[in-house]
């Protein structure tokens, strides 16, 4: 009686924890009528936010880049990428279009999390000094002539109201950032103080965002790139625009009657946005409540802490790991999207990374297998949702310029540069956002319509910017 008993009080739990699934799945559903309603909404909110400052959720910030490498940049340059839980800065050798990109240099270094929400002295005279340690390792032969300066590109990833193409001060912080004293300041500004504080003598030729890099790099390799999208910790996407298609901008119309603009398409927002129950606790509780919610369905950051949260759901109201909550999952931000990816790729039989990842992260161990196929499941709603709607993003911008539809015979390809660590690293998300771009575009825009990884675009197209705002620009190389 007792062993009939214990299976009953079993399989009830487990018919609730698949209720819970069920039902998350049904919220989390992106059918195809409803990506294009997302896609169309996305279209209006672009038109909206070009129209007139605050017009939108969506900022659509000109970039003031109105003309993209050529090909023909030439020189020395330093780039400075600051945007996730890393900092890179990278030096290269620009060398025309003959010797394209020669000698990219890297280095990586972790942001300390203090600095991430402490004060923006302290942050950017950490970037300075890390960036001062660089340039001493500048290999002989590379140095500038005396009496030029170094310049270097910053490619600063949040969202930012450009004065110049070299000036611009921080709207707001996005993904894990918040330091106060640093939102209304030129950032520009501030990272040139921390810069001469230590006599590091370097200017910065250009300010981007990481999109706006992206699109640069893309397009060095490849003339048919119009727009590019970042899926990485954060997600945010830039294109190239029409001077006459922006009624906001007041300047004077470029001559290539171009201008890229930073859509900052994370916080884009809708009814049409498929949003739980998980999303709405995971938005409050987070650092910037009611901003980025497209960025919180769709980025890194935010994805592995969905499944937490799913997770903890089922464990409090189904025993999903025994009658006892495992107390590390009520840790926030403790699943990270990497270990989800893992765990979604787990092609073993008896789900051993699962199983493992369980027991390393949460440590809950001798998970069923059936324990384990649900924790998949929960991985694969949360991360198709946020790849269709990655794809229904990318079908609005092709249609805001009109390359959604594919004449008979058109053969001008429409390519979409696309970086970030969760569609360089995640593999079902990443196919999951191709297959739904087909199935958004049918087959014969499917030619026609490309996306193309575009491998660190962002900090050499940084670079790329700065020779060609170069202060040297004329002056004969020497
Ligand atoms: C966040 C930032 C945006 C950036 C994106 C990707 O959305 O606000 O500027 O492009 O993350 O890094």
């Amino acid at each position: 009686v007792l062993v009939v008993r214990h299976r009953m009080r079993n399989s009830g739990k487990c018919a609730r924890a698949v209720a819970i699934l069920k039902e998350f799945e049904e919220k989390c559903g992106t059918p195809i009528g409803k990506l294009k309603q997302v896609a169309d909404a996305m279209d209006v909110e672009m038109h909206a936010g070009l129209a007139s400052e605050g017009g939108s959720k969506l900022k659509m910030l000109i970039s003031y880049v109105d003309n993209l490498p050529t090909g023909d940049e030439k020189g020395l340059f330093y780039a400075l990428d600051l945007g996730g839980t890393n900092f890179r800065v990278l030096r290269v050798q620009l060398g025309g279009k003959e010797k394209g990109v020669a000698h990219p240099e890297f280095n990586e270094v972790s942001i300390p999390p203090h600095l991430m929400t402490g004060s923006s002295e302290a942050l950017f005279d950490f970037i300075a000094a890390a960036l001062a340690k660089f340039v001493d390792s500048e290999p002989e032969g590379f140095h500038p002539p005396p009496g030029r300066q170094r310049e270097l590109g910053f490619t600063f990833s949040f969202p930012v109201r450009q004065t110049s193409i070299a000036s611009g001060t921080l709207i707001k912080w996005t993904k894990g950032f918040s330091i106060e004293d640093a939102v209304g300041e030129d950032v520009v500004r501030e990272l040139t103080k921390s810069m001469e504080k230590i006599g590091l003598d370097m200017r910065v030729a250009a300010l981007v965002n990481d999109t706006i890099g992206t699109l640069a790099g893309g397009r060095f390799h490849n003339p048919d790139v119009i727009a590019a999208v970042i899926l990485g910790t954060g997600t945010n996407a830039a294109y190239v625009e029409r001077a006459q298609a922006i009624p906001k901008w007041h300047g004077p119309l470029p001559k290539s009657g171009e201008m890229v603009i930073n859509m900052e398409w994370g916080n884009f927002r809708s009814s049409h946005l498929p949003l739980t129950e998980y999303d709405q606790a995971l938005d409050a509780e987070s650092l910037n409540p009611g901003e980025q919610i497209f960025e919180k369905i769709i980025s890194g950051m935010y994805l592995g802490e969905i499944v937490r949260r799913v997770l903890l759901k089922m464990a409090e109201e189904a025993e999903f790991f025994g009658d006892t909550v495992p107390p590390k999952l009520k840790i926030p931000f403790i699943l990270r999207t990497p270990d989800m990816s893992a765990m979604h790729h787990d092609a073993s039989s008896d789900l051993k990374v699962v199983g493992n990842k369980l027991r390393d992260i949460l440590e809950v161990s001798n998970t069923s297998l059936k324990t384990r196929k649900i924790v998949v499941q929960v991985c694969d709603i949360v991360s198709t949702r946020g790849a269709r709607l990655s794809a229904a993003g990318i079908l609005g911008i092709l249609k805001k310029i009109g390359r959604d539809t594919v004449k008979v015979g058109e053969k001008q390809k429409s390519v979409i540069a696309l970086d970030g660590g969760l569609f360089e690293h995640y593999a079902e998300f990443r196919s999951c956002l191709e297959s739904t771009m087909k199935e958004l575009l049918g087959n014969e825009a499917a030619e026609t319509i490309v996306i193309e990884h575009s491998n660190d675009g962002s900090g050499i197209g940084a670079a790329l910017l700065a020779a060609s705002h170069s202060q040297y620009l004329g002056v004969e190389e020497s």
